[in-house]
């Protein structure tokens, strides 16, 4: 005789029920401690082509059972409204306790659903971010995967990141561009100062002298 049919004949419908939806439950977070496989399941580039995934498992691994508000800046599928929310759907199985926000400058709304909600607009419109701050729990993880040009990249982060809970992981995605001229970046003149790489160094230049 085997288990499933030991506990059929013993145990009674709601009993059976509850152990179902208890094994799930406790699969669901096993499967969803590794980002990785999360992001294939979820078909987000975080994990094989970009190799983002460990890194975010080091840093959000203390986060993980917690009841955080994650802020992600480019929901995927550009005009689309049918398309994007992959990464959205990763973090929220992730952060099974998570809240999870979603900014993007098309309408994304059909991607919303439970513990996933997303504003439209753009990550360079000062009132639009500060209203969105505004109606969400205070952010302890922020992520700006948007338009990836460098002084996008750089207005958002001095808009959002005196907002991001203390302590809190701001992270910015595809810095790459730093050296693509289509995005603002440059390859010729390694010293430019508006590129995203060199803005970040002058901070970190600072903080040492501090
Ligand atoms: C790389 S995709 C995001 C992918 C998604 N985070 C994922 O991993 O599944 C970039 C998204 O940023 C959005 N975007 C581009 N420019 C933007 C802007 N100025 N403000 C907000 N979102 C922007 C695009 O519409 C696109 O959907």
């Amino acid at each position: 005789m085997t288990l499933k049919d030991l506990l059929n004949r013993n145990l009674t419908g709601l009993q059976l029920k509850v152990i179902k939806k208890t094994v799930a439950f406790i699969k669901s977070i096993g499967h969803g401690s590794n980002l990785t496989r999360l992001a294939k399941i979820y078909k987000t580039d975080k994990g094989g082509d970009h190799f983002y995934t460990p890194h975010y498992m080091t840093h959000f691994n203390k986060l993980k059972n917690k009841r955080i508000s994650l802020l992600e800046i480019g929901v995927g599928g550009d005009e689309n409204p049918k398309l994007g929310g992959a990464s959205l759907r990763m973090w929220k199985r992730y952060f099974h306790n998570g809240e999870i926000f979603g900014i993007d400058v098309y309408d994304k709304s059909l991607q919303e659903e439970n513990r996933i909600k997303i504003f439209k607009g753009s990550q360079i419109d000062k009132e639009f971010l500060i209203d969105v701050i505004e109606k969400i729990p205070e952010p302890d993880i922020i992520i700006d995967d948007g338009s990836h040009i460098n002084e996008h990249v750089i207005l958002t982060y001095k808009i959002l990141f005196p907002v991001l809970k203390k302590g809190g992981i701001y992270v910015i995605e595809d810095v790459q561009t730093s050296y693509w001229p289509d995005y603002g970046g440059d390859y010729n003149n390694l010293e430019n100062p508006d590129t995203i790489m060199n803005f970040f160094k002058g901070i970190s230049k600072n903080l040492l002298l501090i």
